[in-house]
């Protein structure tokens, strides 16, 4: 199993400024670090200044989205290449926010992780229940339905080199943790079905993340589970002191 990975999503925030000066904190925050793999994901106009303010520290940067097609006439879009030329490693795809307000679908998650792959971007895919699911009894189902979705005929060389990250809806932006046994029976159910996609030795490597409102008092609850191996984490991931509090767990 690789380290666990501590991941930043700050969504629609932040200029370069505060960017950089965000990222200049955690470096300074997080010197010496080895126990987690850290990761940023700023927004796109942000990418490239703390890609630089981050030249030879071990922290990480993603993007938070990115299209399948590597050039075109697609105005708007930006190709898993120009992330890597701005100094990406990662990619989120699937995101519950891209899922609800800009019309993402697995078959989208799908094409979009696999074009991240070819780029050499390491996606990270989101998958996750909406409350109504939750209260119907349909979780396991509808997250099972996402990851065959966007997952369905990878190559097992192509899974393993997968991140997932598990957030329910419902837990995203509320303050409503899951709590660390809801978390984990779902990751737990996502390992079963990443076994029957591509086997049990790539399953037992792949890191599933838990994110919706993770916070420092509630992070080790959630790494404490066996098939908890990170967090994607939102509001707390804008503030150095969180951040870092998190990742020092
Ligand atoms: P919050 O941590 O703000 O709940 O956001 C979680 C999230 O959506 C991370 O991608």
């Amino acid at each position: 199993m690789r380290r666990p990975l501590i991941a930043g999503n700050w969504k629609l925030n932040l200029l370069r400024a505060g960017a950089v000066d965000l990222v200049a904190a955690l470096r300074s925050g997080l010197a010496g670090e080895k126990r987690c793999e850290v990761l940023v994901c700023p927004p796109f106009t942000a990418l490239g200044a703390v890609a630089e303010a981050l030249k030879g520290s071990e922290i990480a940067v993603g993007g938070q989205d990115c299209y399948w097609a590597e050039s075109g006439a697609f105005t708007g879009e930006v190709a898993p290449s120009m992330l890597a030329d701005a100094g990406c490693r990662y990619v989120l795809v699937g995101h519950s926010e891209r899922r609800q307000f800009f019309g993402e679908t697995d078959e989208s998650v799908g094409k979009k992780l696999r074009a991240a792959q070819k780029a050499g971007l390491e996606p990270v895919v989101c998958v996750g229940e909406r409350l109504e699911e939750r209260e119907r009894g349909v979780t396991q189902e509808t997250v099972g339905r996402q990851l065959d979705g966007a997952l369905g005929g990878l190559s097992k060389e192509d899974v393993l080199k997968l991140t997932l990250a598990y957030e329910p809806v419902w837990a995203i932006g509320t303050g409503k943790v899951a709590t660390p046994a809801q978390a984990q029976e779902v990751h737990a159910f996502i390992r079963a079905r990443l076994a029957k996609l591509a086997g049990d030795a790539a399953a037992r490597e792949v890191r599933i993340l838990y994110g919706g409102s993770v916070n420092p008092e509630n992070i080790r609850g959630l790494m404490d589970q066996a098939d908890v191996n990170g967090a994607l984490v939102g509001g707390a991931s804008l503030k150095a002191e969180s951040f870092v509090k998190i990742v020092r767990h």
